[in-house]
């Protein structure tokens, strides 16, 4: 199993003062000498805490590949060419939501996302699309011609009983299995936690996972390495 740690929240204590710390680029670098495996940064359309500068600092600081999410906004397509990622991760986005609130709608978006990856793929950016566990948003992706798919687990890590979180387990299984027999680069993420994640990362078909609030929520009492090391244990790394 593979950790991507998002540094989006150094930003947002940066952001909530605004001050120059804490530098997301420092937390990059703290989460790669830890041993993760990429970095996963969102430059949101109103930019409420990773910006373009950090963007730019941590792709130059680090060794191990960064992971851009975004919309497909037009004018961050265009960065996303012109700083050229590892990788670009596609996410809807809606300006009032506290953070990503669903998967892409593949089937509602297509030619806007065609357009996108078209783009993307030409500067040579490995595309990723984060949706839902279903096997129609699955499919759209395979047409599409995306590299990675991100399961969504946003809902599993807000279900509240037992019963409710082995439905939406049995959903992203389903799910990983079948872009696993497309042939995709499967990954997941989204309210993962020192909790939950364990049942996640026993489903075999998951590569990576991509987890950002909880780590640097841990990172506040034992450090950003230390965090990373304690989800590594958990997920099996
Ligand atoms: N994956 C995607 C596609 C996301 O949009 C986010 C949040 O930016 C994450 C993973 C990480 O989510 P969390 O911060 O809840 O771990």
């Amino acid at each position: 199993m593979k950790l991507g740690v998002n540094v989006d929240h150094v930003s947002t204590l940066r952001e909530a003062r605004g001050t120059l710390y804490p530098d997301p680029v420092e937390g990059a670098l703290l989460a790669e000498s830890a041993g993760c495996d990429s970095i996963v940064a969102h430059l949101r359309e109103d930019r409420r805490h990773i910006k373009e500068r950090d963007i730019i600092g941590i792709k130059e600081a680090i060794k191990i590949p960064l992971n851009l999410e975004m919309s497909v906004n037009k004018n961050i397509v265009s960065f996303a060419q012109e700083i050229c990622p590892y990788q670009s991760t596609f996410v809807p986005e809606r300006r009032q939501e506290l953070t990503t609130e669903g998967g892409i709608d593949l089937v509602k978006n297509y030619k806007k996302v065609y357009d996108v990856i078209k783009k993307l793929k030409k500067s040579g950016i490995r595309v990723s699309l984060f949706i839902d566990p279903l096997i129609v948003q699955i499919k759209a992706a395979k047409d599409l011609g995306a590299d990675i798919i991100e399961i969504n687990t946003g809902r599993f890590s807000e279900t509240k009983t037992v019963r409710s979180s082995e439905v939406e387990i049995r959903k992203i299984t389903k799910a990983a299995i079948f872009s696993k027999k497309q042939g995709f680069f499967v990954s997941a993420g989204h309210g993962l936690d020192y909790e939950n994640v364990k049942e996640i990362s026993k489903i075999e078909e998951i590569e990576e996972l991509n987890i950002g609030h909880s780590i640097m929520s841990r990172s506040v009492f034992v450090g950003i390495v230390s965090a990373v090391r304690e989800m590594f244990f958990l997920i099996g790394k």
